[in-house]
This record gives structure tokens, C-alpha cells and sequence, in this order.
């Protein structure tokens, strides 16, 4: 009720509650008649031959009309509905929510509290930690990282060993807890079609995709100039701004010439969302350990 600012809209809703309620009593009271005369037709016919006694509304129906109107008032009276009155049981939607929350957070605390003081590694090993660890990813990870963490495009796979901001474990921390912002600028404007078209074949040679040797020489100048700031000189990339290595042959936007001239020519700009406050250093550490087991399993 916060987005009423004036008391005004709480006594409208009262006052029609309170008057639709009143509307169906008198209805109910204006029927409440019992048979007193004989029995007659009204007079009024319709559809040729369809005609109509005066009988009263059967009591059944009527004393069904007066549960609801009963059950109405008291659920009124009991639970909040009555403009913004909290209702006697002083029940509440956001009330619950926090009661459950509360009760969960008793229950599951101390489990998640238990692995918070394991380290990473010994986490991830466990397979306890591992199962609740899938469940937060599927529930709160999911929808952008895929079911099986894999990805897509613009949303980075987590089960391999590339990484744009780091797969220590730290690292890993620290993305989930203050989430990351991917920043490519454009470069459009500043290399013209040409340039970025010489650029994006040195990009390519760099991963051993097929590749124009003239542009790519040209490109590779380019390069120097326009992007080793971010990628560094060698194109191995910057975990410190998220750049990518553009030599490994992943590709988050794809390899194709048209998608790396469109990622030199607008730029990029990709947000991983915060969920430190959100989950809580416990469960930030499962998921962190979740993650870093995935891409760094025993056998691999
Ligand atoms: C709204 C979509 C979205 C959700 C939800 C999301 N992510 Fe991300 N995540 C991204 C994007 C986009 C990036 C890539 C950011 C970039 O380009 O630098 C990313 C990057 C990451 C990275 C860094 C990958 C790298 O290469 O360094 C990790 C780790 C990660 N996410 C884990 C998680 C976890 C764990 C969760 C669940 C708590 C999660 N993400 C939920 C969109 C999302
Ligand atoms: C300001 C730093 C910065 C500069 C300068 C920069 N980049 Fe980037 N680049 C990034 C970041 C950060 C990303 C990752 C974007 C994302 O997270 O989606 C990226 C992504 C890319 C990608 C996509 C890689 C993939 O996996 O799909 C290509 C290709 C690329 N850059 C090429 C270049 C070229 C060529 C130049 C110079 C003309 C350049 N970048 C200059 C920061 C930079």
C-alpha cells in the first residue's frame, strides 16, 4: 500500500467493500419472502409459451447467499482485505515469507556454516556439498549459465579452464559475490571498415582460423595501437578487466569473421549480476567451490 501516498484510496476501498456488502444484504433481505398467497403465473410471457410463477428463491439457495456473506465478513475481520486494516490473526504474505525464511535459514545454517569453514578444494570434493551446490546454480544460475553450466552465447561456459576474470578460487569468489562487468569499447568508428575487416583477420590468425595474410599483417599494426591496452601485447588477455585471451580459439561472441566484426565494430558491454548480498557469504562459497569442481575435476 506504499504506492497509495494519500490515506484518500484506503477509505475508497473501504468504503466499497463496506458497500458491496451492504448492496448484497439488502438483496438477500428483499428476497427473504416466504410463500404467503397461492400460487400464480406473473403474466409476463415470453418466447411464445414460456411463463414464470411467482415462487420465492428456495431457502437452500438463499441460506448459500448468506454463508458467503458470513464467511465474507469474517475473513475480513481475520485476515488483511479491509483496506489496509492487518486483519486480528495479523497473518501477511511478506510475514510468512519470513517466517519460512527464518526456518530454513535455522535449519540449513548450520550445514552451510559447516562447509564455510572448508576450504575450496575440500568442498568441492565432497559430494553432499556438491549436490546443494547444483541446486543453488540451477536455481539462481541457470537461466544465464545453462542447466549443465555450459553456457551460450554472450554467457561464458563454467566448466572449462578458459576464464575472462580468473578461475582461482578467489577469483571465482569475487565474481559471484560483486558480480562483473565486461567492457569491450567500439571501435567503429575509430578503425573504419577496413581496419576493423585487417583486424578482425589478425583476430583470426591468432587462433589459427582461415585468415587473409595481407589484412592480417596490417591488422596485427592495428592491434598494437588500438587493443593491447586491454588484451595485451601477446592477446593472451586481462583477467583484471575481464578482456579475453584471443589466442585460445574460444570465443564467447563466435569466431565467425561477421561476429568479430561486430564485436570490434559496436564493442561489448556484459553484466554478471552481484549475489553476495543476495545469497550470503555461505552460499557464495558452495557455489564458488561448485564451479571451481567443475572445471577442475579430478581427472582433468
Ligand atoms: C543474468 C544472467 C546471469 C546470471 C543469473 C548469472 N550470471 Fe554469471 N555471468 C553472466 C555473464 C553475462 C557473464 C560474463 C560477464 C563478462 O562478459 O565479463 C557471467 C560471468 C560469470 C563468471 C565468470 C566467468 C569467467 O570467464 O571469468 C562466473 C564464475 C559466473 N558468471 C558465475 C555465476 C554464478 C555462480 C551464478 C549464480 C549465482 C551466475 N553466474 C548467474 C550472466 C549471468
Ligand atoms: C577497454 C578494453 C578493451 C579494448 C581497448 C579492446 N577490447 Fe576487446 N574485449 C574487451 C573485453 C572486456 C571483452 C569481453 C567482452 C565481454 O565480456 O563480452 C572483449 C572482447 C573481445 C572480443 C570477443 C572475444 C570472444 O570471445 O568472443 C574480440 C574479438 C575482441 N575483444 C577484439 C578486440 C580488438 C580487435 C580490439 C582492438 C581493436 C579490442 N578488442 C580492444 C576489452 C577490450
Amino acid at each position: 500500500m506504499a504506492d497509495f501516498v494519500s490515506g484518500f484510496w484506503n477509505i475508497y476501498v473501504m468504503g466499497l467493500v463496506a458497500l458491496s456488502l451492504l448492496f448484497c444484504l439488502f438483496i438477500l433481505l428483499s428476497n427473504n419472502k416466504r410463500q404467503t398467497g397461492p400460487v400464480e403465473l406473473h403474466g409476463h410471457v415470453w418466447d411464445e409459451n414460456l411463463a414464470e410463477y411467482n415462487n420465492p428463491l428456495p431457502r437452500w439457495w438463499l441460506y448459500l447467499f448468506w454463508i458467503t456473506l458470513i464467511f465474507g465478513v469474517v475473513y475480513l475481520v481475520m485476515y488483511p482485505g479491509f483496506g489496509n486494516k492487518p486483519g486480528i490473526l495479523g497473518w501477511s504474505s511478506v510475514g510468512q515469507y519470513q517466517t519460512e525464511q527464518a526456518r530454513a535459514a535455522e535449519r540449513y545454517g548450520p550445514i552451510f556454516a559447516k562447509y564455510s569453514q572448508m576450504d575450496v578444494a575440500a568442498v568441492a570434493a565432497d559430494p553432499d556439498a556438491k549436490g546443494m551446490g547444483q541446486r543453488l546454480f540451477l536455481t539462481y544460475c541457470s537461466q544465464c549459465h545453462g542447466s549443465a553450466a555450459t553456457g551460450a552465447r554472450g554467457f561464458p561456459n563454467l566448466t572449462d579452464k578458459i576464464w575472462h576474470w580468473g578461475g582461482e578460487p578467489d577469483a571465482i569468489r569475487a565474481t559471484i559475490t560483486e558480480g562483473r562487468m565486461g567492457v569491450m569499447t567500439p571501435f567503429g568508428g575509430v578503425l573504419g571498415g577496413d581496419g576493423v575487416k585487417d583486424v578482425t583477420h589478425y583476430v583470426r590468425s591468432l587462433s589459427n582460423l582461415a585468415h587473409d595474410s595481407l589484412r592480417s599483417q596490417r591488422g596485427a599494426e592495428l592491434f598494437a595501437q588500438n587493443c593491447t591496452a586491454c588484451h595485451g601485447a601477446d592477446a593472451k588477455g586481462n583477467p583484471m578487466m575481464g578482456a579475453p585471451d584471443l589466442t585460445d580459439n574460444y570465443w564467447l561472441w563466435g569466431s565467425s569473421e561477421a561476429s568479430i566484426t561486430e564485436t570490434v565494430t559496436n564493442g561489448r558491454m556484459n553484466q554478471m549480476p552481484a549475489f553476495g548480498e543476495f545469497l550470503g557469504e555461505d552460499k557464495v562459497h558452495l557455489l564458488t567451490a561448485y564451479i571451481w569442481g567443475m572445471s577442475n575435476k579430478a581427472d582433468k
